[in-house]
């Protein structure tokens, strides 16, 4: 479905009224495709289908002497495989689409973006063929050792009213895909694969006013991982797939997060299946956000809240730890977990000075480790509903710090149920020394309208 599509049926379908109460306007371009007509061919602007030629500067040409000259143009990149030496950043374009449906490839090794869209309003990013895709080849860096990274791949920043769909992001030797304080935005139909690393990002989102919908990420970080400030966000039918998971975090610093709406997510083989994280230095609020129909398959980490994240209320000469968490639902959650003895399917460690309020976690909720035959509830600091190491608290009462309490669970959740692993899933994340072969969407075929 095309964007405006998409939204035209968020108006319209009642089964889909909860989603468009969940963002707070319209979401997308705002001009039709079929309107962005002024076709601006990279190979009118140097670029050759070569394989070898550097595309950067073509696509920054076709930018500057066509999209930028010419209302409602579209910037095309035509079938082929070409190569890519140097970045771009594509300043303030209105009114424009980018339409690739070639492969690019990196050649260059400077760090930084390959590509970044700042600025600007009215945009769309798509592959029309559905075969157009990044291909970082991260495993030139991977392969010399962990923790060794180069570029990113594509960062948004900055622009509102766009889309970003139908793209392929292959082996980013840094973070895949960022979106950096956007609005009115939507994403759907992203293919990430990258290494078996942390510091390879799926997808990172900082945004007023998102949706985001059918992405699979291969990592071994973050999934989708939502960061501050964001607000009016629905994301949904995400597969991590082999990965970190899903996020939120890490939150240090000036904190404003709320209204996210996370649902139908499976999370195989990842750390974990969501995790909020904060450090200590961190202030403001993550709040009145739902996580609902999350599917789970031997995760490390289940459902996790550490407001200490790597430790990092270890030797406080001064807890400041102030992100108030508060009002966060759980509902319809099944999981597979493999370490309950060690790591607490559900383990919620809040803010000394600030407890954690109205975590309120559904009585479907379920998880179960098999191997160890048992569950476990680790609370410190959290008050809420539905976990039982949640201690009362009195209605006018100051919620107060606690140390860590455990509950152990010896039998089998009443409703927990293996859940069907997915077809196609992956049986291990791809190896450092591994290059990642570009691979076709998984979802339908795009009808384009004739325009
Ligand atoms: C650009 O083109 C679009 C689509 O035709 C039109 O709606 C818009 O008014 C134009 N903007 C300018 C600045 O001409
Ligand atoms: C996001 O952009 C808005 C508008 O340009 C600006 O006011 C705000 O400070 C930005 N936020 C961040 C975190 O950069
Ligand atoms: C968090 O913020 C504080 C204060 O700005 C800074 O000193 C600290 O290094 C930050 N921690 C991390 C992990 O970014
Ligand atoms: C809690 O958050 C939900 C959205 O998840 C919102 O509808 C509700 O009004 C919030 N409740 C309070 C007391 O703020
Ligand atoms: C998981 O990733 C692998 C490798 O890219 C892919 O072949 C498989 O189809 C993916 N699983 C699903 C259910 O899409």
């Amino acid at each position: 479905m095309r964007c405006s599509i998409v939204a035209a049926l968020l108006a319209l379908a009642p089964l889909l009224s909860i989603a468009s109460a969940q963002l707070s306007g319209r979401v997308g371009p705002l001009t039709s495709i079929c309107k962005k007509t002024t076709i601006c061919n990279v190979l009118d602007y140097g670029a050759k289908a070569d394989g070898v030629t550097d595309i950067g500067p073509a696509i920054l040409s076709a930018f500057t002497n066509c999209v930028l000259k010419n209302n409602a143009s579209t910037l095309y990149v035509p079938p082929g495989n070409y190569a890519m030496a140097t970045w771009v950043t594509l300043r303030n374009g209105n009114t424009w689409a980018f339409q690739m449906d070639g492969i690019i490839t990196r050649t260059g090794t400077a760090g930084g973006h390959m590509i970044i869209v700042q600025g600007g309003s009215d945009f769309e990013m798509f592959s029309k063929t559905r075969a157009g895709a990044f291909q970082g080849a991260g495993v030139d860096f991977h392969k010399q050792g962990l923790h060794i990274y180069g570029p990113r791949i594509l960062r948004i920043v900055k622009v509102a009213n766009f889309c970003l769909h139908d793209l392929g992001f292959f082996d980013s030797p840094a973070f895949h895909v960022i979106l950096d304080n956007v609005s009115n935005g939507q994403v759907y139909n992203v293919l990430i694969r990258g290494h078996d690393e942390g510091g390879l990002d799926g997808l990172d989102v900082t945004c007023n006013n998102c949706h985001i919908q059918n992405i699979q990420v291969t990592n071994r970080d973050e999934c989708v991982c939502v960061k501050s400030p964001s607000s009016n966000l629905l994301i949904e039918d995400v597969f991590c797939n082999q990965s970190g998971g899903m996020s939120m975090g890490s939150f240090n610093g000036s904190t404003a997060v709320e209204n996210v709406y996370m649902r139908n997510i499976v999370s195989y083989y990842s750390t974990q299946f969501l995790m909020i994280k904060t450090y200590p230095n961190g202030n403001g609020y993550v709040r009145n956000c739902r996580f609902e129909n999350f599917r789970g398959f031997t995760n490390a980490y289940a459902l996790q809240i550490t407001q200490y994240w790597q430790n990092s209320g270890a030797n406080l000469a001064q807890d400041l730890s102030g992100v108030q968490l508060s009002n966060l639902t759980f509902t319809n959650w099944v999981g597979v977990s493999t370490d309950a003895n060690s790591r607490a399917p559900v383990f919620l460690s809040c803010s000394t000075p600030n407890p954690c309020v109205q975590i309120n976690v559904g009585a479907d909720v379920l998880f179960w480790d098999p191997s160890h035959a048992m569950t476990a509830y680790k609370c410190v600091s959290a008050y809420g509903t539905g976990v039982p190491c949640f201690p009362a608290l009195a209605a006018g009462k100051t919620p107060a710090s606690y140390v860590a309490q455990t509950t152990t669970v010896k039998t089998v959740p009443a409703g927990w149920a293996q859940s069907t692993v997915p077809t196609g899933a992956l049986a291990s994340g791809f190896p450092l020394t591994s290059p990642i072969p570009v691979e076709p969407l998984p979802w339908p075929q795009l009808h384009f309208p004739a325009c």
